[in-house]
């Protein structure tokens, strides 16, 4: 695993999007993004870069990681709408080029078969990732096999606790949801995992000099061929690097 400490939030997205744009570079790119508080500077960047050089998403493809079940692709809370407000709406890519779970998929098995079919015929070749202070990817929590494919899992408490600021009150955040498995995101060619404060040095540890346990879903990601990880000093507090 390649490692790259970051001073502060602002050099983690910058040297985010340095990597990005290399990828970028492939006009016909598929690349896997993800939710959360830790990438909106990165894709704030691919926003300013698309309005300042053009940088053009017409032949981008873009598969998304998780979203909550339950809630409408125009519910200000799901991922879908995540994406579209931060991203999908600010930049030149064809909406129809953007894949995400279906939350409100009423047949679970076939949804989670469907998303699966579309990894498998897009390859990623980058996929961007947080992580969460348990050590979770996606929403693969502790316990989940490395040979996972797309599923629908129950939230932990402290996932539900930590996502809980997002929402007006901590009954409001779904408690399940759609999540690639760990065996998709390992399918892609490069992964990029992007951690950030002093609440995730532990899982920042058990990512990279930790046992490669399921108990820590991140730690599998030591064995992939091509994953860089960007942490800030205080993520990194841990790893002594
Ligand atoms: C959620 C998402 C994860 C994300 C994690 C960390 O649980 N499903 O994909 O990595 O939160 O989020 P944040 O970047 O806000 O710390």
């Amino acid at each position: 695993m390649k490692i790259i400490i970051a001073k502060d939030y602002e050099e983690l997205s910058e040297k985010a999007f340095e990597i990005m744009r290399g990828v970028l570079e492939n006009p016909n790119a598929v690349l896997g993004l993800a939710t959360g508080s830790t990438p909106l500077g990165l894709y704030r960047k691919m926003v300013a870069d698309h309005l300042e050089n053009g940088t053009s998403y017409k032949g981008v493809r873009a598969v998304n990681l998780d979203e909550y079940a339950g809630l409408a692709p125009t519910n200000d809370q799901s991922y879908r709408y995540f994406m579209r407000s931060n991203l999908f709406d600010k930049i030149d890519i064809d909406l129809n080029n953007t894949y995400i779970e279906n939350g409100l998929a009423e047949d679970e098995a076939a949804e989670c078969a469907r998303y699966n079919a579309i990894l498998a015929a897009l390859p990623r070749d980058i996929q961007l990732l947080g992580i969460g202070a348990n050590g979770h990817i996606a929403f693969n929590e502790p316990g989940t096999p490395f040979n996972s494919e797309t599923h629908v899992v129950a939230l932990t408490e402290n996932t539900i606790e930590m996502n809980a600021r997002f929402f007006k009150t901590k009954d409001e955040v779904p408690r399940r949801a759609f999540t690639m498995g760990i065996k998709n995101i390992t399918d892609a060619r490069k992964v990029l995992i992007l951690a950030c404060g002093a609440n995730k040095a532990k899982a920042v540890y058990g990512l990279v000099k930790g046992e490669v346990t399921e108990d820590l879903p991140a730690s599998i990601l030591q064995k992939h061929d091509d994953c860089i990880l960007i942490a800030d000093s205080d993520a990194a507090a841990l790893i002594g690097e």
